[in-house]
Parts: C-alpha cells; structure tokens; sequence
C-alpha cells in the first residue's frame, strides 16, 4: 500500500503539511495536488501557486489519487530534508506509472539547487521550478503536456508575488503567514538559502498592509509576517516619498486592529534594531515572542559560520530584549558539530543557552551541503556520532529550560488565542499566548469558539505546554 496522505514534514521548522482544497463545481476539470516540505515560506510560496493554478483553471485536490499534477515544494537546508523528499517522489513516480498523463513537479529549494540536473536523476520527473518562476507554471505546465521536460529556475532580483492573493483553502481560518520578503544575503557559510531563494528584496508595505488587513476583514486573527530576516526588511515608497524598516512595517500592521495579533520570524540577531523591540512594547497586539538564532555560543565558532555576531554581542542583544520587552519569549536556532567545533566550543553553547533561557529550540546536527562557503573552505572534520552525542545533550538542556520557562508561568495570567480544541481532549482548547506557548484550558462552563481570546491562569504545565482554567469576565 503506498501512503498517499498529507504528512506533517517538519524538516526545518514551522512546517506542516499542506494540500489546498477547494469545493469543485467543475469535476471534468483539471486537479492540482501541492504537498510542501521545509520553512514557513515554502508553505506560503504552496498558497501562491494555488493561487496562479486557480487562475488558470486548475482545481486544487487533496487526494493525491485525483490529482493530474502532483507538486513537491521541496526544501534543501539539510540533507535529511533532500532525503526526505526523494523517498516521496519515489512513491509519485509509482503512482504516475500507473495513471498515463499525470505529471509530476518538483518545486522550491531542491528544484533552484539541483536545477535541470533533477531531470537526469529522477527521469519520472515532469517540470522543475525554482522559488522566483512560479508565475511561468501555467506555460510550463503546458510544455510538459505537450512532452517536453519543463525547466525555469532563474532567480530573480525583484520578484515578490505581491500581486498575487495566496489561496488559503487548507488552513485554520484564524492564523496566516504573510510573506514580506525573499531571498537572503547573509552568506551564513553553513546554508544553502542564499543559493536557492537568491537575493534577498522587500515586498512593497501596501500590498503587505492590505493583504494583512483582508485577512482580518475575513475573521482572520493572527498574521507572521515571513521572511528569512525579516529585521533587514526596507522598502522605499517613490511616490510617497516614504521608507518603509522593519519597525515601521510592523506599526502599520499593529494598527489595524488592536484585535489582530502580528507575529514575525526570522529575526536575526545583528539586525534586530531597538527601534523594533519599542515597536513590540508599544503594541500590545504585536506578540512578545522574538525567534533570535544563535547557532552556536563560541564566538570563533560563529566567525566560520559568518554570523557577524560574537557570543558578547549575543548575550547583549538578549539583555537589551529582557529589559525593554519583560517577559517577552525566545527561542533559538542551535547547529551541534558544525568544522572544527572542540568540545569547549560546545559547552559555550550549552552555556550561552542557559544564559538565554530560551523557551524553545530548534536543534540540528551540522549538515554539510554542497557549493556553501563551509563546504568549499572548512573540512566536515566533526565525526558524525560526536555531533550526534552533542544535539542529544543540547536537546536534554533544551527540554529542562524548557520546564523551568512553564514553571516560571505558574500563576500567571495570559490572553491565549484559542486555535481549536486540544488534540488530546476533546474537553478543552486550544491556543497560544502572545509569547508563542501552548496553552490548553477546559472548555468547561465558558462559550468560547476558535478566534477567541481567553484570559486563561496557568495552574500546571508539562515541558511543552501550559496548563490553565479560565478566568475570563462574562
Ligand atoms: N533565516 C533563518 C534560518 C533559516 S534555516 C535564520 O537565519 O535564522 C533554519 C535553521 O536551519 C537555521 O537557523 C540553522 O540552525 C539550520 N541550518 C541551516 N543550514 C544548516 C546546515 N547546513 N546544517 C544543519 N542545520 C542547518
Ligand atoms: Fe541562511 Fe543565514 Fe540567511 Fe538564515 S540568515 S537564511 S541561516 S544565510
Ligand atoms: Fe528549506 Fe528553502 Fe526554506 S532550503 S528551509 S525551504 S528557504
């Protein structure tokens, strides 16, 4: 039996599975099925090619077995991520053997990586599109039907799918991604982003306001805002003659409505300006939880990976965050084992993250991947058990921060959004509090839907989340 069901494909962060659905009046029409791996804005590229697929007639589907055109967004960042995906598409091209005129596209950061060379490795393999050539799809789409292999990766210095309204068929109707920027210049000597989403550009503030604001107008209540750095964002208004930073986009957004929440990610620590931690406390709806990466807490460490920071520079950023933001959460970014890293080199990081009391982590081993700065001028000289040994002993200092960040909420008050009912008790909700953690509470007694917010007191907790009973006025 193959298994042909949307999966939760949390290679690099935030994922989730994502197949957009629509209602089909036109059964006799063609059916697209997506299925996205990797960071948030590959799930939010997924809702733009919805959206130019829906244009062009296409019905989205979210059974594989109907589909005439199966895409993979694909993510290249580690190599368990490309592994991941060639082992789906592996199952496609069983199913494409069976189905005559179905094709098969891949899409996103393998597709940019490995460009037209995926056609030699994966003959069964219909069209490759890079992150900037979406907009080519229906064409492609066409030369593919006609029996040529279809090929566009050519990156772009300008595009940013402003115009296009992303399709959110699939999603929780309360919370949406909201891309802002593309592309990174970083040059982070580890990652491949740079080499496959290409330089980074702003997207315009008004199209970013009024897709923001649509989606409030909708019964939307929360929005992040994406981008790969997103502090770096900068955008001039001509006609206007305004500039748009990081600081003040997040303003513009902010007044909407004191009733939507904004929330953003990536954050990365050299360009996290003051300017924005003042927006964040000024606005009560703009959630105190700031997603601050360190990779690494050894300063020489961070010099090989690029990162511009040292570990002093780290630590100051995170005192300036607890004093102008009390209480805001952190979380962070952790790579164990990265060229030459000694054992010292690791108890600093281990040390830095007691020092950040970050409330959650993102944890991986280093993973070399081809043509980056690291890969062309360090040797992988860490042998792969020991890199191993040090994620396990980084994940076991992660969940005890963890605990201890839930115990510090004992008795405390939040407004949580509720997200849903719990997956685990049907009997309580769901949602998130303004510093990104989960809380669940009784739906006992209380006339909450999903969308609402709830004081909620925290009366228990586990590693992962917060456990509270509802103090609400009626
Ligand atoms: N732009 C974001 C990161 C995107 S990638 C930022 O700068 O924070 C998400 C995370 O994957 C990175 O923060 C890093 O911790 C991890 N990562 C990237 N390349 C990696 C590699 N080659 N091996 C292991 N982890 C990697
Ligand atoms: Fe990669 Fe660094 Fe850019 Fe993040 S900031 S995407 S880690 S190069
Ligand atoms: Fe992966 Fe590309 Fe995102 S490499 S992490 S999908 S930008």
């Amino acid at each position: 039996m193959l298994d042909l069901s949307p999966k939760i494909h949390d290679e690099a962060r935030q994922g989730e599975a994502y197949a957009p659905f629509a209602k089909d009046e036109n059964p006799y029409r063609k059916h697209f099925y997506i299925e996205s791996y990797g960071c948030a804005m590959n799930f939010a590229d997924s809702e733009i090619v919805a959206s130019i697929l829906n244009d062009k007639g296409f019905g989205a589907t979210r059974n594989v077995e109907e589909a005439d055109l199966i895409f993979i967004n694909t993510c290249s960042i580690r190599e368990k991520a490309e592994q991941t995906v060639r082992k789906r598409l592996t199952e496609f091209k069983k199913l494409k053997r069976a189905r005559r005129g179905m094709l098969v596209g891949v899409l996103g950061c393998m597709a940019e990586r490995l460009k037209a060379k995926f056609l030699e490795e994966e003959k069964l393999v219909d069209l490759v599109v890079g992150p900037d050539a979406y907009r080519t799809l229906p064409n492609l789409i066409e030369e593919a039907e006609g029996g040529q292999k279809a090929v566009n990766v050519l990156l772009s210095r300008d595009e940013t799918y402003a115009d296009i309204a992303p399709v959110r068929l699939n999603s929780n109707g309360i919370s949406a991604f909201v891309s802002i920027m593309r592309g990174c210049n970083n040059m982070c000597s580890f990652c491949v982003v740079p080499f496959t989403r290409g330089r980074e550009r702003s997207r315009d503030a008004e199209s970013i306001v009024a897709e923001c604001a649509g989606l409030y107008n909708e019964g939307y209540k929360e929005v992040t805002l994406l981008g790969q750095n997103v502090d770096s964002y900068y955008h001039i208004n001509e006609e206007k003659d305004e500039t748009v930073t990081f600081a003040s986009l997040l303003e513009k957004v902010a007044l909407i409505s004191p009733d939507l929440r904004v929330r953003f990610s990536t954050s990365h620590p050299k360009d996290i300006t003051d300017d924005v931690l003042h927006a964040m406390a000024k606005y009560e709806n703009i959630c105190k939880y700031i997603h601050l990466p360190v990779q690494s807490g050894n300063s020489r460490i961070l010099q090989l990976m690029n990162r511009t920071y040292t570990r002093e520079w780290y630590m100051a950023k995170v005192d300036r965050i607890r004093e102008i933001l009390p209480g805001c959460g952190i979380s962070s970014d952790i790579i164990t084992g990265f060229c030459t890293e000694t054992e010292e080199d690791h108890q600093e990081t281990m040390s830095i993250m007691e020092y950040s009391r970050y409330d959650m982590s993102y944890m991986f081993f280093y993973s070399e991947r081809p043509g980056t700065l690291a890969a062309r001028r360090y040797q992988d000289d860490v042998p792969e058990a020991v890199k191993k040994q040090r994620l396990v002993q980084i994940v076991a200092l992660q969940g005890k921060l963890s605990r201890e960040s839930n115990e510090r909420d004992l008795g405390k008050i939040f407004q949580v959004l509720i997200e849903g009912e719990s997956k685990k008790s049907e009997s309580d909700w769901m949602g998130r509090s303004s510093q990104n953690k989960v809380i669940v509470f009784p739906k006992a007694g209380n006339a909450f839907k999903p969308g609402d917010y709830a004081t909620v007191e925290v009366v228990d907790f586990t590693q992962a989340t917060l456990i509270g009973r509802n103090v609400s006025q009626p």
